[in-house]
């Protein structure tokens, strides 16, 4: 059977997934790797593991298939420093890491905030990647001076796969060295920073070959029944996602509830916004650009929860013991600040908080703060797509806290609006194997991949009696950020 593979390299782990032409999950294969945090704040992983658990997966949905086409995805804006020899220089920095506050900061006065915005559509928010080179200049000058090349994190596995220096359009913009209107690099962003502008990949579009599976050497490798397969650009997991549930175009919203959290609206055109509140980024569809918030701490805020207050215990026991609650779990709100936060606050030092603990409140409460803060900070992102003037009246959900359903009714709630789930559930692996179909001929574009494999399976629907209740504790969720900032400055 001929089919399509998409790879997405992650956070937790690399996922790949083989589709058939009418758009059927036929296989997938997942592998996972640790994070490291060598210090508060920073988050670091290896790119090597990220290369052996890519082989992995794609060999196990390879198996015994024709794969005509291979599609990348990956966590955005994580730093890849290599040298002239393609060895990678140091640990890659991850988009959750916030060492760079002062490297933004640096930015930000020596550009100036309203012409960057002008120049790249974004603030310098410290889980991009310019800021980490002008920190490694800083604090590692030895690594900084034996650079030769930059990627990120799926374009290092495409180094490794394809021999080729490649990255699409959507993961560049969260460089903050693209000129995102123009889908180029930008000279005076990269020239201003005093970046080699060698040390930069080509820029393609998503659905773009950018190379073949190399043959060299590969007689014994596992990936030797992939010789010769075209590997297309892809792009960043938050654009891979949204094409995954079918947004190819202005309507529908993506939310994603992964590690991170997004809501993604895809956009007529170009259209920055004025104080950058919201990432403005080129989407994985030729000529199209989306808007979007995002979370570091979406089901990852459920994680952490899980790993260091329930070791063990199934997601989905935690999220039944949270449904014996009522919405408010009386009066408990949780901040879902674990790891600093992005939209709305673009706060690195940003915490977390369960705040109006009583004696009757027991794990299935704290499960409930915990499903309904990251409720509130996705509606965040929402009000501020809002006001660019998007109607938001359904969106469609991927990621692994999506697949919930208890979870997903407090966040249609929440939001106000209905979420769609999609019959592949796979997300960003997902969006990733449409575009590998498009370079794999399969389908003419990204338009008639989504036209030909996305269906919607379900629709969550808001419980119009939590709405009510929503409304109001939403208000009492925006007002703790700034309430609890004070306690933050006495640290
Ligand atoms: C997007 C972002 C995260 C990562 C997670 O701007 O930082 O969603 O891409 O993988």
């Amino acid at each position: 059977m001929s089919v399509c593979v998409g790879l997405d390299v992650g956070t937790t782990g690399v996922k790949a997934v083989a589709v058939a032409a009418d758009g059927a999950v036929v296989a997938r294969a997942e592998r996972s790797y640790p994070l490291s945090t060598p210090h508060p704040g920073w988050s670091e992983q290896d790119p090597d593991a990220w290369w052996r658990a890519s082989e992995a997966a794609l060999a196990d949905v390879a198996d015994g298939r024709e794969v005509v086409g291979i599609g990348l995805s990956g966590q955005m804006h994580g730093l890849v420093t290599l040298d002239d020899r393609g060895r990678v220089l140091r640990p890659a920095i991850l988009w959750n890491d916030q060492r760079t506050a002062a490297e933004c900061a640096e930015i930000e006065s020596r550009i100036g905030v309203e012409h960057l915005i002008e120049l790249t559509g974004n603030r310098a928010l410290t889980g991009f990647t310019a800021p980490k080179l002008l920190w490694l200049r800083d604090h590692e000058p030895d690594v900084y001076g034996r650079i030769a090349r930059v990627c990120l994190p799926k374009d290092y596995v495409r180094l490794r796969l394809t021999g080729e220096w490649a990255i699409d359009v959507a993961d560049a913009s969260g460089t903050l060295l693209l000129d995102v209107a123009g889908r180029r690099w930008s000279g005076e962003v990269v020239d201003a920073l005093g970046i080699p502008a060698e040390w930069l990949p080509p820029v393609l579009e998503s659905p773009a070959v950018s190379g073949v599976v190399r043959a060299d050497g590969r007689e014994h490798s596992v990936l030797a029944p992939l010789r010769g397969v075209p590997v297309a650009a892809g792009a960043g997991d938050c654009a891979a996602a949204a094409l995954g549930v079918g947004i190819d175009r202005p309507g529908p919203l993506s939310i994603v509830l992964g590690t991170s959290g997004v809501v993604f609206a895809a956009l007529p055109a170009y259209q920055p916004e004025a104080e950058a509140r919201l990432h403005v980024f080129c989407h994985a569809v030729p000529g199209t650009w989306h808007a979007m918030g995002v979370m570091l701490s979406a089901a990852g805020s459920l994680q952490w929860f899980r790993d260091r207050l329930a070791p063990g215990t199934p997601f989905d026991t935690l999220v039944a013991e949270a449904a014996g609650w009522g919405p408010g779990a009386d009066g408990l709100v949780f901040l879902p600040y674990l790891a600093g936060e992005r939209t709305p606050h673009a706060d690195p030092d940003a915490r977390g908080a369960f705040v109006g603990l009583a004696l009757h409140h027991d794990r299935g409460a704290l499960t409930r703060a915990v499903l309904e803060g990251v409720a509130f900070g996705l509606r965040d992102s929402l009000d501020l797509v809002r006001s660019l003037g998007v109607e938001a009246e359904v969106a469609r959900v991927s990621g692994g806290g999506s697949r919930g359903g208890e979870w997903l009714r407090i966040v249609a709630s929440v939001l106000g609006i209905p979420l769609e789930t999609t019959v592949s559930e796979e997300g960003s692996a997902y969006g990733a194997a449409l575009l590998g179909g498009v370079v794999g001929g399969v389908f003419d574009d990204a338009h008639d991949a989504v036209r030909r494999c996305v269906r919607v399976s379900e629709r969550v629907e808001p419980d119009p009696s939590a709405v009510d209740v929503y409304r109001p504790l939403h208000d009492r969720y925006r007002r703790l950020y700034p309430a609890l900032h004070d306690h933050k400055e006495e640290r």
